[in-house]
């Protein structure tokens, strides 16, 4: 497919790369990350092949709920470094070619942001209408408390305010009120900022909530909410044509396409694909791609220019709530079957490699999985290595423990003593003397010499991310198997979430005599019989194949 086109709409085969500052690298010895130390290992994102870094709050916060709790939408955690390192690391990234992105968290502040301090010193304060108040909490308000094992209400009284203020959240982080056109113009503001000092973009966090005002307010005041994304949609690429908005929306897949603006693709560039994640845990579990290809099948085409973006793991638990119980169970069981490995009753605080018991062959299939499904992959920090959690760390913590750059003390991440680092080393086997960076950049055979690899052929073939993905049938029922088709290229993708190795005979249409399949994970080619294939997989295996024309002269 034409490579210029894929350069235009960037996020469109762009990889995605997650990280908190706080707990990527300490530049300056005190044990926390920090924008210095972030900018030192800008190259090796740059080397793995990371096109776009997706920057976790990194904002003033008192910090009880990782940073999504901010106290100025405008500064830069002093622990984290300044504005200006800030933008030096900007700078850095730019002269690797890798654009940014950062968390906007405007469905609420912390509690000590002075907005909230002023709304709720008297009835009269220029901030009071900035939240969400009611004398009493509305029968009728939102539903459902997010964080079930603190919080009790989605409301909370205010001595100071003498009235209840929404928070969706945990009570501390109360709900901005984005039916206040103050609020709104407030909001771009924020965008606007941080666009200009050459951000290109935002992960926007909470988005179903963001738009959600209280349940009773007055209907005038924001007849359509999704007109408002529409407006912020269409305020962003006024300031900047190629910044990008990815949505966090965990719905299913027809209510997630409202909030790419439906057909009209006006609202969210790019949505995470939640309910595909799940049912990926789903397949594995079972070792039967049914769960997946359901979903691939079952997932609406996304309007123009916008993009699903796919995901294993992120910083959160994970989430399997859009299963059935049963479905549930089943993963619990299979991945973590312990208590205390289990959070809110729908999800789980581990990483992929202890999930899968540190099988190599079955990551392998994971990430390979990840880069060639369509959409945009995104990266959560250390995924690339292998990194596990740490169970002592409480609740979702327990999945943010420092990156592991070497086998030296505090895994290479900082300096100070281990007592100061924002949360302890991982420990056991898949901590940093056996899982490093050091180590698997000199060793051909590791994960993220893996890693390097499916970037590099997912880069080069555009079709995966983004081309007409067709699920193909066969008879083997451990198998995924798919083709990606975009202006006359095609690839095929095969999978097996099997531990024994299987044949799987593909019927591929539209294919022409003597057209082959070239092997791009290894070597090899396999010829195309009367519109038919026959693949080997080994247990857990993966093959990626572009169709080859006769004489075609192919550069992997
Ligand atoms: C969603 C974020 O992913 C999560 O980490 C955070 O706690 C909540 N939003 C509240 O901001």
């Amino acid at each position: 497919m034409r490579m210029s086109h894929a350069a235009d709409l960037w996020w469109k085969n762009a990889v995605i790369y997650c990280l908190d500052v706080e707990t990527f690298f300490d530049g300056d010895g005190d044990g926390c990350g920090d924008f210095n130390g972030l900018a030192q290992r800008v190259g090796y994102l740059d080397e793995m092949g990371v096109t776009c870094i997706w920057l976790m709050p990194f904002y003033p916060t008192p910090d009880r709920d990782d940073g999504y709790d901010i106290t100025d939408f405008y500064g830069v955690d002093p622990r984290l470094g300044t504005n200006g390192e800030l933008v030096e690391f900007l700078r850095v990234a730019r002269d690797r070619g890798i654009r940014v992105i950062a968390d906007l968290v405007v469905n609420h502040t912390s509690d000590k942001h002075p907005w909230f301090q002023s709304a709720r010193s008297s009835p009269d304060s220029p901030h009071r209408d900035w939240y969400v108040w009611r004398d009493e909490p509305p029968a009728d308000g939102p539903k459902g408390v997010v964080f079930p094992d603190q919080e009790k209400s989605l409301w909370e009284y205010d001595e100071k305010a003498g009235q209840y203020y929404l928070h969706r959240f945990y009570k501390h982080q109360p709900d901005l009120n984005v039916a206040n056109p103050a609020v709104r113009d407030e909001i771009a503001r924020v965008l606007g900022y941080w666009l200009h000092l050459g951000l290109s973009g935002f992960r926007v966090d909470a988005v179903p909530f963001l738009l959600e005002t209280g349940g009773a307010l007055d209907a005038e005041d924001l007849p359509d909410p999704h007109e408002y994304l529409r407006d912020l949609r269409a305020f962003l690429n006024r300031r900047n044509g190629e910044a990008v908005i990815l949505g966090e929306v965990n719905l299913p897949y027809p209510d997630t396409m409202r909030f790419f603006g439906d057909e009209d693709g006006d609202e969210l560039t790019m949505c995470f694909d939640f309910i595909g994640m799940q049912r990926l845990y789903l397949s594995l579990a079972r070792g039967k791609a049914a769960p997946l290809a359901e979903a691939l099948r079952e997932r609406p085409e996304q309007p123009k220019d916008t993009h699903w973006a796919t995901f294993v793991r992120n910083h959160d638990e994970l989430t399997l709530d859009k299963l059935s119980e049963e479905e549930r169970q089943e993963v619990f069981e299979a991945f973590g079957p312990e208590k205390r490995m289990q959070l809110y009753d729908r999800g789980l605080r581990r990483r992929l490699p202890s999930m899968l018991d540190g099988d190599m062959d079955r990551i392998r299939l994971v990430y390979s999985l990840l880069f060639s499904m369509p959409g945009t992959p995104v990266l959560f920090y250390g995924e690339e290595i292998g990194m596990a959690e740490e169970l002592s760390v409480e609740g979702r913590n327990a999945v943010r423990t420092p990156m592991q750059w070497s086998d030296d003390d505090n895994g290479g991440f900082s300096t100070a003593d281990p007592e100061k680092l924002p949360a302890p080393m991982v420990q056991g086997e898949f901590g940093p003397e056996k899982v490093n960076v050091v180590s698997q950049l000199r060793d051909p055979d590791s994960l993220l010499s893996w890693m390097k690899l499916l970037i590099r052929r997912y880069r080069q073939c555009p079709e995966l991310a983004w081309g007409r993905y067709e699920v193909l049938e066969h008879d083997a029922e451990s198998v995924l198997a798919h083709r990606a088709d975009q202006d006359g290229g095609t690839v095929v993708a095969a999978h097996n979430f099997a531990d024994e190795p299987v044949d799987v005979t593909l019927r591929l249409d539209r294919l022409e005599p003597g057209d082959r399949l070239v092997d791009l994970l290894s070597d090899g080619t396999t010829p195309v019989e009367d519109g038919e294939v026959r693949l080997s997989l080994g247990r857990y295996g993966c093959r990626w194949l572009r169709v080859v024309k006769p004489g075609e002269v192919f550069v992997p």
